[in-house]
């Protein structure tokens, strides 16, 4: 069973967990149903890149459009950075095309007007050893960036959501 369904099960159980927040991205309005995730999931792992989302429902613009995801990642990236349990992976990298990439495709998985132009996940992170626990720290920076960045609960869920089928490329510990 995959730690993905096993916080889902576990959300269930504990209404704050992370498992929760990632259930609810499953859940809420315009995400996809969980058999949904478990497919794109499967895509991810072979391509490696996760798909757009439709421009028409104006996710992209209640994350801020390009400036409120360029907000939302330098927080992230600066938090990730102050993160003692996953800081130590970012020494020596690019951080100028970090911030670039990953506006990328926060801004295509949300249904902006971008491509992503970067790497696979699994070919960026393959060499990193990440188990959940790092890939679930990671995923909580970004939850606070977006809490410090003012963006509502119900859309954090839904870009949470967006980026839960990378897990599957990125943890390989
Ligand atoms: C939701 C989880 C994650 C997403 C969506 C994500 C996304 C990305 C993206 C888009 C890039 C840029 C790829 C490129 O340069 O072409 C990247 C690079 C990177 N990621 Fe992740 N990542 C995630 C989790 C993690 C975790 C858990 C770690 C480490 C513990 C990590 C470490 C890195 C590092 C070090 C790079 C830079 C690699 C380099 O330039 O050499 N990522 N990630």
């Amino acid at each position: 069973m995959t730690t993905l369904k096993v916080m889902i099960m576990q959300s269930y159980l504990k209404p704050h967990s992370f498992g929760c927040l990632l259930l609810a991205a499953a859940a809420l309005a315009g995400a996809p149903a969980y058999s949904q995730v478990q497919d794109s999931a499967q895509q991810t792992a072979s391509s490696g890149v996760l798909q757009p989302a439709g421009a028409a429902d104006g996710f992209y613009e209640q994350l801020g459009g390009k400036d409120g995801v360029a907000a939302i990642v330098a927080e992230f990236v600066s938090i990730m950075l102050a993160d003692k349990r996953i800081a130590d992976t970012f020494e020596g990298v690019d951080m100028d095309r970090l911030h670039a990439k990953l506006a990328e495709q926060f801004c295509m998985v949300s249904g902006g007007p971008c491509s992503y132009t970067g790497k696979s996940m699994q070919e960026v992170h393959e060499d990193m050893k990440i188990n959940n626990a790092r890939f679930n720290a990671s995923v909580e920076d970004l939850q606070s960036a977006m809490t410090r960045r003012g963006v509502p609960s119900r859309v954090q869920n839904r870009l949470l959501g967006k980026l839960a089928p990378t897990q599957r490329s990125i943890v390989t510990q």
